[in-house]
């Protein structure tokens, strides 16, 4: 075991021959003779313990390099080093661009999690915290700009020299250089902030960025009552990133999507997704940077806290835009869905393997589910708790290393709680319950038992459930199986409201109301605030996916809200609607029926939203419009076809001028009813000229949105054109095709016959098995499901990938024996509500 204390790092990267060369200088205790240190694809040309060669050997079997020092104790280690510079995303790596034409490079970095070591011999654990010297040089033209986790001290001879960093982890150090273009500004406490981005952007592209990145930091010094430790808050916009962002301390690297917008042509949508990337990111410069997980089985402590304070902060820095509706209509449904299959993993999961240990940022479960489990934290202490128990959180851990018991130990002793008791249930056991409030023999009473969407084996678990009711008879917390609360009918007098359950739906839990309770909420409905349509909404859709009601009952229900202003209730009804779509055949009498469905759904709110953005539209319709009109484009209603090829027409020529929040469904409409080999040509033209990441996403929708198969062949062969398709965005390309009737066929041979040049890409990849849970989403029928299991299951010990093809195979099962048993009462629902 070898602990670093400090490390001098130089780099020299040549970005003509793609080699790096170096040295790294450890200096740290040897608690044995023979000690290892990480690399990774690298060749070790030499290695000294203080000044004296000594025997290794390195591999990249073990990532390692094995070292005889022949003594214990304080001992410098240099290590001199190549490596090659690779167009993997991962490590130092190249992101290329166009400037007028010509063909540009930036160099960037992603560690996260074990990539450092393929940057420079470290031991690369979150736990072995050093503090770092690093000095680059590089091919350097005039004019480019180099930047780090800490300001420059000195350029000598082109070395250029960083300031000494604090002490933190090898996974988030960074550096980048090139062509940038940046925006500074400094907070109220003097900390400088910038955002940087290729010159491909215009200037104001990046001023929204800047402004939030401020206000986000000014608000977390505030709210962790813990000063912002670097000097600068850099942002730097990469054209090619693998992940959405990451939070290196001192330089957070973002997707060009997530940071950069045209502030004269975006939507609310875009700008709450931008500012909450970014206030993600800063969270992570004291939760994950100062204060770090010991091991990633505690990652759940970095990314469910992010992703629970991105809301947080913007909530407290916009409070018009009720940011956390996007909470509820994004990560809450995500949670509940992924959280239902059997075999699905828990919050706190062991992991060892580099491998898997990418495989456990799951977006439903480390994301979505453990930030709801802390926004039940939050609930249940309060903010005020919260923030003493945080500052003492942050106190005791700054530069080294927590688990989850410390936090729940911060969190008990400010809140005067047993907070780690109620909350270990959540955070050790997968799934989820489904609490049933039912009337018996007069008695409220309520019971606990987990809940599955598809086969699930049930094994008796149970959670310390927050209730949230809105009558006081009921306990603040269900620990046990069964409560009975009280005579039903006296209760209700006193009340005077129907009984409900999770009021705010902030716990993790979803409720079967009996036919009384449910009927009388159902009697009341128009009554309730958006947030309660949404969320009966929201669990009758999982009870119907759990076969506990029928889907059937689903669409009568949607009906009566279609002309509802809410975004929670329109998304959420638009949500069930679209469900509706996987229990008919394209181009069947019952898709007819569907498609008139929509068209009945939609058209009060298409007539009063219309095409056009208004001065007066609320924040509501802004985020309601796309959505109707796609929901009227869907059946194909004839006006509004008309309304929106006649955009296109008059917009030609500057399609991207064309509003944000319309473009994607004008430039579709355009493609599947009035599209050719030519229009797809020019639209393919446009995707490779333009730097903005809101339109070529657009553009993507809209092409792979084409009926002609000539086309779809097309299409998939550019696939592998990096030229035009860049490996970050080949999953939404293949979704695009798989997911169009026309186009699933084509896009399911692709990934099977190519499938080894789709690993050796993006196999690396921290979100490689999202193309798998991608696949999983369309597939409906016993053939697909059958061709699925003879595809992926060979591969079901492949690391990283083994618990995504084990699940993915329950949800495409469970989706195929759902249609199987629901589908003639769903059309019979349809034919009845469109009659
Ligand atoms: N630390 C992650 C980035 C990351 C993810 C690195 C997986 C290595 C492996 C970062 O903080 C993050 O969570 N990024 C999100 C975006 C975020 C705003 C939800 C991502 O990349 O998806
Ligand atoms: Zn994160």
């Amino acid at each position: 075991m070898f602990q670093p204390n400090h490390y001098d790092i130089a780099l020299n990267i040549n970005r003509e021959t793609k080699e790096i060369s170096g040295t790294s200088t450890i200096t740290g205790d040897a608690l044995e003779n023979k000690i290892s240190v990480h690399q990774k694809f690298m060749t070790i040309q030499s290695v000294t313990a203080d000044g004296q060669a000594v025997p290794f050997t390195f591999d990249d079997q073990s990532e390692g390099i094995h070292i005889d020092l022949g003594k214990t104790g304080e001992t410098t280690v240099a290590i001199a080093f190549t490596a090659p510079l690779t167009d993997s995303m991962m490590g130092i790596y190249p992101s290329y661009y166009e400037l007028n034409g010509e063909k540009k490079q930036i160099i960037g970095t992603q560690f996260e999690t074990t990539a450092a070591r393929q940057a420079f011999p470290c031991v690369d654990e979150p736990e072995a915290k050093a503090t770092f010297d690093l000095a680059i040089s590089f091919d350097e033209h005039e004019g480019e700009t180099i930047i780090s986790n800490m300001p420059e001290v000195k350029n000598e001879n082109g070395v250029h020299t960083f300031d000494t960093t604090v002490r933190m982890s090898t996974y988030l150090i960074a550096f980048a250089f090139g062509d940038l273009q940046s925006k500074l500004t400094t907070t109220k406490s003097g900390v400088q902030v910038g955002v940087f981005a290729t010159k491909a952007h215009q200037a104001n592209e990046l001023d929204f960025a800047l402004d939030i990145a401020k206000r986000s930091i000014e608000f977390y010094e505030d709210f962790y009552q813990t000063p912002y430790p670097l000097p600068h808050s850099w942002q730097l916009a990469l054209p090619d990133f693998s992940a959405g962002a990451m939070e290196n301390w001192g330089l957070v690297t973002y997707r060009e999507a997530y940071l950069v917008l045209d502030p004269d042509n975006t939507t609310p949508d875009m700008k709450m997704l931008v500012a909450t990337v970014i206030s993600h990111e800063l969270a992570h410069q004291w939760f994950g940077d100062l204060v770090t997980m010991k091991w990633w089985d505690n990652l759940w402590l970095n990314e469910s806290f992010a992703n629970m304070m991105e809301y947080v902060a913007i909530d407290a820095i916009e409070p018009d835009w009720h940011v956390w509706e996007m909470f509820q209509t994004s990560d809450v449904p995500m949670a509940l869905q992924r959280d239902a299959t059997d075999g699905v993993q828990p919050v706190h999961v062991q992991v060892e393997d580099p491998a898997e240990i990418d495989a456990i940022f799951d977006s439903a479960i480390v994301y979505a589910k453990g930030a709801r489990m802390l926004v039940m934290v939050r609930t249940l202490i309060g903010d005020d708790a919260l923030r003493k128990g945080l500052k003492a959180y942050f106190a005791a851990h700054h530069y080294g290393n927590a688990t989850g018991d410390d936090l729940w130990a911060a969190l008990g002793d400010a809140s005067g709680m047993d907070v780690g008791a109620i909350m270990n249930s959540w955070l050790e056991q997968p799934g989820y319950p489904v609490v049933s409030a039912k009337v018996v023999d007069g008695q409220l009473t309520l019971s606990q038992k987990q809940f599955f969407i598809g086969e699930g084996k049930e094994v008796g678990r149970q959670w310390q459930v927050p209730l949230n009711s809105n009558y006081d008879a009921a306990p603040v917390l269900l620990k046990d199986h069964e409560v009975v609360v009280g005579d039903y009918a006296q209760l209700r007098q006193a009340s005077g409201k129907p009984f409900r359950l999770n009021v705010g739906n902030n716990s993790h839990f979803i409720v079967a109301y009996d036919d009384t309770l449910l009927q009388d909420i159902l009697d009341h409905v128009d009554d309730f605030d958006s947030i309660t349509q949404h969320q009966i909404l929201q669990d009758l859709q999982l009870l119907a996916e759990g076969r506990q009601i029928s889907y059937g009952t689903l669409v009568p229900l949607l009906t009566r809200f279609a002309d509802n202003q809410s975004t929670l209730v329109a998304t959420s009804l638009y949500a069930i609607a679209g469900e509706l779509k996987k229990f008919v055949t394209p181009g069947s009498a019952e898709e007819t029926q569907v498609k008139a469905y929509f068209d009945q759904l939609s058209a009060g709110q298409v007539a009063r939203l219309g095409w056009q953005d208004r001065d007066a539209d609320s924040l509501d319709d802004q985020l309601i419009r796309p959505t109707v009109l796609s929901a009227a484009l869907y059946a194909e209603n004839p006006a509004a076809v008309a309304a929106a090829h006649d955009l296109f027409t008059a917009n030609r020529d500057h399609l991207e001028s064309l509003p944000a929040s319309t473009r994607f469904l004008i430039i579709r409409n355009e493609v599947k009813h009035f599209g050719s080999a030519t229009l797809i040509g020019d639209l393919l033209a446009a995707y490779r000229a333009t730097s903005n990441a809101s339109y070529k996403s657009d553009l993507t929708y809209a092409v792979t949105a084409t009926t002609d198969p000539e086309q779809i062949t097309r299409l998939v062969g550019i696939f592998e054109d990096t030229d035009t398709v860049k490996p970050q965005d080949l999953r939404s390309w293949f979704y695009g095709v798989l997911r169009n009737d026309r186009g699933e066929q084509a896009a399911w041979d692709w990934i099977r016959t190519d499938w080894q040049w789709l690993e050796d890409t993006v196999g690396g990849d921290m979100e490689f098995s999202t193309f798998i849970t991608f696949i999983s989403r369309i597939f409906r029928t016993p053939e697909r499901l059958a061709e699925f299991k003879a595809f992926f299951e060979p591969k079901i010990n492949t690391p990283g990938l083994t618990r995504e093809i084990q699940m993915d195979i329950k949800v495409i099962e469970s989706r195929v024996d759902l249609i199987e048993a629901e589908k003639s009462a769903v059309t019979a629902a349809v034919a009845e509500a469109v009659k």
